[in-house]
């Protein structure tokens, strides 16, 4: 090939691509919106620690041992890291989660929980304080009376040692073991994923299909009415036609509202990919019949939120949407795990 005829093919392959970039900026043109939109993504600066639990690093450090420590259930066979795996999401990928007995509900994830201000799938606990003693105490989950589990770890110098240089001297009571699990868990934050960092202005961080799906996100499908900002979840409960029968989530608490039947809370979708099976009841498989559920808009009926309805979305829509999904999956972060007291 002599040199001229390569430098035309090279130019003629030049302009072709040129062509081929504007003609998907004019058949994909962003969304007039998606500036705006982007804005409300911005990940927060700092982790939320209520006034009565401020951070300390000693307290998240007890509070870690705490939660990965078998000896908080009855049989020494189960921690709460059993069901929360790091590994896994900080969840288990069971339908439901697998305690003494199989409980009633999937396990959610506890990535972002310092911004969850009504834990629990119906917001049953008041704060995050309030969680632990359930399954610990529950005789389907970690069967352990509280009673007991104090006189165990009061039983191990290294425990009581850890308690002392936190709390100052005195004895182990259940307080100290909620405030020190909750500060523990609120440093459970999603790692950077490539959304973060188209966020904040790498436009190479994610492809066109997802950037795509990222305006039916926010537009035609209307997700982002419900998982809104960074950590996808206005923490508000919805019936979005997936419960039946005497499953009524929120219901249970409110009894006479109708929109609170069959209501359960917003998850984050924050590494949601690795996060399968997926809804309150682990009903679902795949992110694809997720997609499908939502563009049928579930069962319709007088508690069904009024943002739920058909969305008529076409199957490359579909598949942009979950191309979106997939960009929230966090950088893993590294957990070491700790010595336990003995
Ligand atoms: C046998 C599995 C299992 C074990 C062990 C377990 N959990 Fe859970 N966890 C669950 C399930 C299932 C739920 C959902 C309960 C519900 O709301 O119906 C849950 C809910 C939670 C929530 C609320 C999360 C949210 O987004 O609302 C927190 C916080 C939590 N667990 C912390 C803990 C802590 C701390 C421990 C250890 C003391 C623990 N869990 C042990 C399965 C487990
Ligand atoms: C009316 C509020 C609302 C809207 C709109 C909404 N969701 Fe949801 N989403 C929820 C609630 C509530 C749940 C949990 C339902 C349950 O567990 O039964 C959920 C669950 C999910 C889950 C499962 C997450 C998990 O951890 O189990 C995914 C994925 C999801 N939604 C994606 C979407 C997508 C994509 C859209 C838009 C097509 C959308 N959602 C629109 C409220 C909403």
């Amino acid at each position: 090939m002599t040199g001229r005829k390569a430098a035309g093919i090279i130019a003629s392959l030049a302009l072709l691509l040129m062509a081929g970039a504007s003609l998907s900026a004019m058949t994909n043109p962003a969304h007039p919106k998606r500036a705006e939109w982007r804005k409300t993504y911005e990940r927060p600066q700092a982790i939320p620690f209520p006034d009565d639990n401020p951070y300390s690093e000693a307290k998240a450090a007890l509070g870690k041992k705490l939660f990965f420590d078998p000896l908080l259930s009855g049989a020494k066979n189960q921690s709460c890291a059993s069901c929360h795996n790091p590994s896994l999401s900080w969840t288990d990928n069971l339908p439901r989660g697998m305690g003494v007995k199989e409980m009633a509900t999937r396990t959610p994830t506890l990535l972002n929980i310092a911004w969850v201000p009504k834990p629990g799938w119906q917001g049953q606990f008041k704060d995050l304080e309030n969680v632990a003693f359930r399954p610990i105490t529950a005789g389907g989950i970690m069967n352990m009376p509280e009673k007991a589990l104090i006189a165990r770890l009061a039983a191990i110098p290294a425990y009581v040692d850890a308690f002392d240089a936190v709390f100052g001297e005195g004895d182990i009571t259940r307080r100290k073991i909620e405030v020190a699990l909750a500060t523990y868990q609120r440093t459970i934050v999603s790692g950077e994923a490539p959304f973060d960092r188209w966020i904040k202005g790498d436009e190479k961080a994610i492809g066109d299909a997802a950037k795509r799906g990222f305006d039916i996100f926010n537009g035609k499908a209307n997700c982002a009415e419900c998982h809104s900002g960074w950590a996808f979840t206005d923490a508000s409960f919805h019936d979005i036609g997936v419960g039946k029968g005497q499953d009524i989530g929120r219901g249970k608490l409110f009894p006479k509202s109708v929109k609170l039947q069959y209501a359960f809370k917003t998850p984050t979708l924050r590494d949601v990919v690795r996060r399968a099976p997926y809804m309150h009841d682990g009903s679902i498989a795949t992110l694809k019949e997720v997609v499908d559920l939502y563009d049928r808009g579930g069962i319709d009926r007088p508690s069904r939120s009024d943002e739920i309805k058909p969305l008529h979305l076409t199957e490359s829509e579909k598949a942009d949407l979950i191309a979106f999904l997939q960009t929230l999956n966090g950088e893993p972060k590294k957990i070491i795990l700790p010595a336990l007291p003995r």
